[in-house]
């Protein structure tokens, strides 16, 4: 490599380009009375999954026959009415799908399966085979209407692609009333495939000729559905098209407008909660935006999106580690870990800070607070997607005394006073730091045991005895082992641990006193052990923390003694 070519944008004043004269900017079209930015969403659309068909069609591996039926399964779990279940003119593989869930009678009366077809005679026939028996029935048929397509892939006029739409249309009408004529009720979809990149004009001029021949009422309506096939521009310029389009389709009350966003862009959601702004009845997506390209809509994403609005997302999305299961074993596709809702890591806090007003937020809610959910770093209750409060805090070295105490307290049960969790949350953080990741609960508790509860030092209780002297006054004698010899002490004070003090510091030689003292139950029940922290302090004020634990307070409590003077010695 020639010198020159090795120049950074660090070195050289003018950094390089990326080629992006290639490409020219989306025109959108002119919408200045434009009104769906003033609206808000205020209640769930009809949701229609395509996971068996966009997001299976679009995977590495295809789902086995299977997997269709455990995502289907799942699909009804979550309250889909409406589930696009194949492409049964196109794969043999979805045809035999269709005809299963329609012989072994499970589509629930109120569920409408959806087949697509492409507008050609021939699939047309074999997809209404495909469907024969089925109560509740979606015809989606769709031709590409874009002019790119127009010219470079079918090199057809408007005029052309118009009757190719109402040709296909007028065959779907002479099977579906064969199909009718034995108790199905279809509807039909139609999906001017390409919308985004379609004019305006042209999209309601096919969209309206096909209405012509299908011939919708308000109570059967058609269902028009304007596609993003590739999202070519800001979410705001779909929205434009898509209100444009709704005030000028003629007969706009008989057709339900649904909408079937990619997400090109990233911003597939985006542009479904515009569109519904701007009108819209209806969204297709995917569970966790799986689909052609980068997918599509994301409908987990958006219900959760209106659920934590307040508004009744109409699916039923309390299992989510089953949803990812589910999602993961059929598509072979992983979910990220920041996959809105749903990623492992989504509800987590790292940051000392952020796990401080979590918890802050957490207690404020639990005492009652507002009566709406208001917990900082929060968008939702992980519990309402069964996560737990406990999974919203992990310790890495970005982490401070709150995340430490946070997990002492709600994996084992301890509660640190301030000044020892001073002292400790710094040996977790040079230990994470150590480590080089993140510690897990056992880790922390393991530092926090040999730091202070199996502490390695000269001294170790083997047994003791205490007696009342009456008067308040309490004696103990104790069993020490300190290095290789055994001694026995003797004290007696105001009660056992001030007797057991007093025996130390006589025998022993070690001037110290209680300075600081906490004991409560760890665990409850029968099997109920006492946790006894406590600091010493020696001749020359110098403070040292120990723990005890026991079934016997007055145990945990000398174990404590015993810990302290240990780490004075280390
Ligand atoms: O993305 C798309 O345009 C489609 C159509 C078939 C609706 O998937
Ligand atoms: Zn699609």
């Amino acid at each position: 490599m020639k010198a020159e070519d090795q120049s950074t944008n660090r070195e050289n004043a003018s950094p390089r380009k990326m080629p992006f004269h290639k490409y020219k900017a989306f025109e959108p079209i002119p919408l200045p009375d434009r009104t769906w930015p003033d609206k808000t969403i205020t209640a769930a659309p009809r949701w229609c999954s395509v996971d068996l068909r966009d997001g299976n069609q679009a995977l590495i591996e295809p789902m086995t026959p299977a997997e269709k039926q455990k995502m289907y399964d799942l699909l009804l779990e979550l309250g889909f009415k409406e589930i696009e279940v194949g492409f049964p003119a196109a794969s043999q593989t979805d045809f035999d799908f269709v005809r299963s869930i329609i012989e072994e009678g499970l589509i629930p009366d109120d569920v409408t399966i959806q087949v697509l077809c492409q507008a050609r005679a021939e699939l047309i026939a074999r997809t209404c085979e495909a469907v024969s028996g089925a109560r509740n029935v979606i015809f989606h048929l769709y031709n590409s209407t874009s002019a790119l397509q127009r010219k470079v892939v079918f090199n057809m006029s408007r005029e052309e692609v118009i009757k190719l739409a109402t040709d296909a249309t007028e065959v779907v009408k002479t099977h579906v009333a064969e199909l009718e004529a034995v108790g199905a009720n279809v509807t039909l979809e139609y999906s001017p495939e390409s919308y985004t990149a379609t004019e305006m004009d042209f999209a309601v001029e096919i969209c309206a000729a096909v209405m012509k021949v299908w011939q919708p009422t308000v109570e059967k309506k058609i269902i028009l559905n304007l596609p993003s096939t590739v999202e070519m521009a800001t979410p705001n310029v779909y929205a434009d098209q898509l209100e444009w389009f709704i005030r000028n389709l003629p007969d706009r009350e008989c057709a339900a407008i649904s909408l079937h966003t990619h997400n090109d862009r990233g911003t597939g959601v985006a542009a479904s909660e515009l569109g519904l702004m701007a009108g819209a009845d209806r969204i297709e997506g995917t569970l966790f935006g799986n689909g052609e390209r980068t997918g599509n809509c994301d409908v987990i994403t958006m219900a959760m999106n209106m659920f934590s609005q307040g508004i009744d997302p109409e699916l039923y999305l309390s299992d989510m580690q089953k949803i990812v299961a589910v999602a993961e074993e059929c598509t072979k596709l992983n979910i990220h870990v920041r996959q809105p809702y749903a990623g492992e890591l989504v509800f987590t806090a790292f940051s000392g800070s952020h796990q401080d007003a979590i918890r802050k937020g957490m207690s404020f809610v639990e005492s009652g607070g507002d009566e709406a959910w208001e917990v900082p770093y929060l968008p939702i209750d992980p519990a309402d997607v069964g996560g737990s409060y406990r999974e919203t805090v992990r310790v890495n070295s970005q982490s401070g005394k709150g995340g430490v105490a946070f997990i002492l307290e709600n994996y084992f049960g301890v509660s640190l006073p301030r000044n020892i969790l001073l002292e400790f949350s710094p040996i977790v953080q040079r230990l994470s730091e150590a480590d080089g990741g993140e510690l897990k609960p056992e880790q922390i508790w393991d530092a926090f045991v040999s730091e202070y509860i199996d502490v390695e030092g000269p001294y170790q209780l083997i047994d003791y005895r205490v007696s009342s002297m009456g008067d308040e006054k309490e004696a103990c004698d104790a069993k020490i082992k300190v290095a290789e010899s055994e001694i026995d002490t003797h004290g007696e004070g105001s009660g056992p641990i001030d007797a057991f003090i007093e025996g130390l510091v006589k025998t022993l030689n070690e001037p110290l006193s209680v300075v600081d003292y906490q004991e409560y139950a760890l665990t409850a029940g029968s099997e109920a052990q006492a946790i006894c922290i406590l600091s010493i302090s020696d001749d020359k004020q110098n403070r040292y923390y120990g723990v005890g634990i026991s079934q016997n307070t007055t145990t945990a409590a000398f174990k404590s003694i015993i810990a302290a003077i240990n780490r004075k010695w280390l």
